[in-house]
């Protein structure tokens, strides 16, 4: 696996690529790789002959120096989990290498990142799309697969993509789970024992409203409240919406002829957590 670190080796060895006729997918990342990121490399692997992560902890998504501190790094484990899963290359810049001094350029993403957690989180998708839109420019990469637990990120980059005409794929990966639902994240690392034995709640109450959904229940309120019933009590909801999937609108009624995204973030402790799941309507709603 190729290790680059400048924005010029990144353009060397897509130049190669293209000189071998090879697609390329890019995986960004932030590091701190567990089974749910090695799940993109190989859905990236699937789509195209060349691939390439990137590795970078993102000052300008977030909120607070502390949380920024606090993220998890560990570049001999990632380097080792991305080689094992036999991912091409991988890109590890500086900070300094993708916002020198004297960047000011931010890319806004306008109302999708209003709600949920862009509604407690001011100016997170701001960086995450800026951090998006540089790592495409630098790869020029044909695809880029993210996760859907985050999928207002997801929602927010696709929209991104289409207004600045990057000439990019996008693609959505499932969310990879511990065997206790819990969806794999980075930040499960920072739970202590006690949080990690509540943390799986979360799943358990979007898994109740998902099963009352295909019952037929369709009632937002209802919905919410038996998900809610299902959440450890030690759990602090920051938010707990079913929304429209695209435009990340709450829905306050549903008429259950289109899907709906049921997703929460709650807090554990001091570790944030967020996941979500998607209701589809029966056949005979279609
Ligand atoms: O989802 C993440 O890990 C980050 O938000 C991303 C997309 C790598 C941008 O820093």
């Amino acid at each position: 696996m190729e290790q680059l670190r400048s924005i010029a080796e990144v353009r060397a060895w897509r130049a190669r690529q293209a000189h071998a006729g090879h697609r390329v997918a890019l995986v960004p990342t932030m590091g701190a790789l567990h089974q749910g990121h090695l799940s993109l490399i190989r859905e990236a692997q699937a789509r195209c002959e060349a691939v390439i992560a990137s590795v970078f902890v993102n000052p300008t998504q977030f909120n607070s120096a502390r949380d920024l501190d606090a993220y998890p790094r560990d570049e001999r484990g990632d380097l080792k989990a991305l080689e094992g899963v036999g991912c091409d290359a991988v890109f590890l810049p500086s900070v300094e290498e993708l916002y020198p001094q004297g960047a000011q350029t931010r890319v806004n993403v306008g109302s999708l990142a209003d709600h949920l957690c862009g509604a407690t989180r001011p100016g997170h998708f701001e960086g995450v799309c800026t951090v998006v839109s540089l790592l495409f420019h630098i790869v020029g990469c044909d695809v880029a697969i993210f996760g859907e637990k985050d999928a207002q990120q997801l929602a927010i980059i696709k929209q991104m993509t289409r207004d600045l005409r990057f000439p990019v794929e996008v693609v959505g990966a499932p969310t990879a789970r511990e065997e206790d639902g819990l969806a794999m994240s980075s930040r499960n690392l920072r739970l202590s024992a006690q949080e990690r034995c509540l943390a799986p709640s979360l799943y358990a109450g979007l898994s109740e409203a998902s099963a009352a959904w295909a019952r037929g229940e369709r009632n937002p309120d209802q919905l919410k409240a038996l998900a809610r019933a299902r959440f450890a009590s030690k759990a602090r909801v920051d938010y707990l919406e079913l929304c429209d999937p695209l435009t990340l609108q709450p829905l306050n009624a549903h008429h259950g002829r289109s899907e709906a995204l049921i997703a929460v973030a709650a807090f554990l402790g001091e570790v944030r957590l967020i996941d979500n799941l998607t209701l589809t309507p029966s056949s005979q709603e279609l």
